[in-house]
């Protein structure tokens, strides 16, 4: 009988993650290129479907997303548990960059991720984070306020906020915050946790109704949305009141394509873009 085969090993060459932004790159660079080519081509249909591709086209969107690349590992919230996973953030990336807001306005702050990812695609940009709970945030900067409670507390109607974004990433009703926001007068809307009736499991805590739900025809007042996560049960009903008539101020918006299939992180959190009516418009029939 011949000796057991020595066991398969892998060959390739492992070394400490450098500090310098070539050795934190994902990939090397000709597998970076086109990994970056082929969420640009995803990305750009989106933009192109909402009128936002930036004036040079798709090398400019391609540039975006390299400098997404080195700059994300440098997170001050690190992999960010709990918070917005790799496919979300280029998302946002990528939104602030094309929609130049004048000012950005969070409510869900966590550890800061996601202001982070904000204030480095629009560095001029002041930006007011909202967080029942501020004590996880990881970093400082003049642009970024960060308050505790609630943000209808403190952001007050007025025109200017029409040239503004508001995320909401702090899973309270979608319906809601499109009534709180159309209020003050915003236009730009992102929405994270977008997830539909059959999905409701895939995080804690949904926002319940979510946008998906607002819209699906399936969803009627009366229907009980009930899951299993974690190994507890939760239960809600869904009722008209819970809409809080925020379909009609609604002028479109535009869940945005997962991009976990082409990256392979994990699925991102069905971040959706909202372009609310504006408050003339919104009381026409
Ligand atoms: C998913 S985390 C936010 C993640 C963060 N945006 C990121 O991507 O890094 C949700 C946060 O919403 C906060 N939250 C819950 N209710 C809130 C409210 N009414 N206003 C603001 N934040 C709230 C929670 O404390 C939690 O930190």
């Amino acid at each position: 009988m011949s000796a057991d085969p020595k066991p398969a090993t892998h060959d390739y060459r492992v070394s400490p993650r450098s500090d310098g932004w070539q050795g934190r790159r994902l990939l090397s660079d000709k597998l970076q290129a086109r990994l970056e080519r082929q969420l640009s081509d995803t990305i750009a249909a989106a933009l192109t479907r909402l009128d936002l591709m930036p004036d040079g086209g798709s090398r400019e969107l391609g540039a975006w997303a390299g400098e997404f690349f080195r700059i994300h590992a440098d997170s001050p919230a690190g992999d960010n548990p709990g918070g917005s996973g790799v496919n979300d953030s280029l998302w946002l990336f990528v939104l602030a960059r094309a929609l130049r807001p004048a000012r950005i306005v969070e409510s869900g702050t966590h550890r800061g991720h996601s202001a982070w990812i904000l204030h480095r695609a629009c560095p001029d940009t002041p930006i007011d984070s909202f967080d029942v709970d501020t004590g996880k945030l990881t970093w400082s900067h003049a642009q970024l306020q960060v308050h505790a409670g609630d943000w209808t507390q403190t952001i007050q109607p007025d025109p200017a906020n029409a040239e503004a974004l508001v995320f909401f990433d702090d899973h309270i009703n979608h319906a809601r915050r499109v009534v709180e926001a159309h209020a003050r007068g915003f236009r730009w809307m992102l929405v994270d946790d977008n997830f539909a009736a059959t999905q409701v499991h895939a995080t804690g805590g949904p926002p319940l109704p979510s946008l998906d739900m607002l819209f699906d025809p399936e969803v009627v007042p009366g229907d009980e949305i009930a899951w299993s996560r974690g190994g507890k049960d939760y239960a809600w009903t869904y009722t008209e009141a819970a809409e809080h008539g925020a379909r009609d101020l609604i002028e479109s918006y535009e869940p945005l394509p997962e991009l976990g299939g082409i990256t392979r992180f994990p699925a991102g959190s069905g971040l959706s873009l909202v372009r609310l009516k504006a408050p003339r418009a919104a009381s026409q029939p």
